[in-house]
């Protein structure tokens, strides 16, 4: 079983959109998929309230009980599950980060929410000896302005990994999430679903050292 942490200390980066979406393409990808909701906000597991397609299971997790849930859920056989994680709770974030085999960062494309991944980069770095592997993804790009090139650069020059698919800004994410759906399930061929694709590639690359088409 793997764990994907997402984990960004700033609100409304898209942390829950990813952790959903991220768990649907799994599923869709044969895989058993579970998202557990750390956040006490209750996003992700209103998310499933919503939806009508079975899988990906949502389950509410206090923060303190994270070790045991995953335990349970290795020896019921899931193969991936996706941590999705409150804003601000430095504990949290932490907690999810050591038990993470891949992590990932959203940012908009703006200085303050930069400012706040820098930091969840530094604490991904204090939670484990070595630190688990993360990287850092770029959502509410635009296709016009300096905005979205310069937040890269800035994540470079700290030398993070930077995803290699940006997420721009499009109806398609929000929209899916009203009827608890992720974009590539509202529009099948749509731009939201390539890349969603493409990130979900790159997460497989640093889970499981294959992307999903090169999957034996
Ligand atoms: N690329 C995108 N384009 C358009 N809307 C998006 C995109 N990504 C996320 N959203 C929307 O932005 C809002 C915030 O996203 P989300 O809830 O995933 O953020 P979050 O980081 O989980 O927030 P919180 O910190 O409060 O948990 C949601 O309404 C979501 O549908
Ligand atoms: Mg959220």
């Amino acid at each position: 079983m793997k764990v994907l942490a997402v984990i960004c200390q700033k609100g409304g980066v898209g942390k829950t959109t990813l952790a959903t979406a991220l768990a649907v393409a799994a599923q869709e990808d044969g895989k058993t998929a579970a998202v557990f909701d750390l956040d006490a906000q209750g996003s992700a597991a209103f998310w499933k309230d919503m939806r009508s397609a079975e899988g990906p299971a949502v389950v509410s997790v206090q923060p303190v009980r994270l070790p045991h849930m995953l335990k349970a859920a290795r020896e019921a056989g899931t193969d991936l599950v996706v941590l999705d994680t409150p804003p601000i709770a430095k504990d949290v974030a932490f907690l999810a980060a050591e038990h993470a085999d891949f992590i990932l960062i959203p940012t908009r494309p703006a200085v303050l929410d930069v400012m706040a991944a820098t930091e969840t980069l530094k604490l991904v770095k204090r939670a484990s000896e070595p630190p688990r592997p993360a990287a850092v993804v770029v959502n509410f790009a635009t296709a016009q302005g300096r905005e979205v090139a310069d937040t890269e650069e800035t994540i470079r020059q700290l030398g993070a990994n930077l995803a290699p698919v940006r997420l721009h800004l499009r109806v398609a994410y929000s929209r899916a999430q009203q009827t608890g759906s992720a974009a590539m399930e509202i529009e099948r061929s749509g731009k939201a679903a390539d890349e969603l694709k493409r990130l979900y590639d790159y997460v497989c690359m640093n889970l499981y050292s294959h992307t999903r088409s090169e999957k034996k």
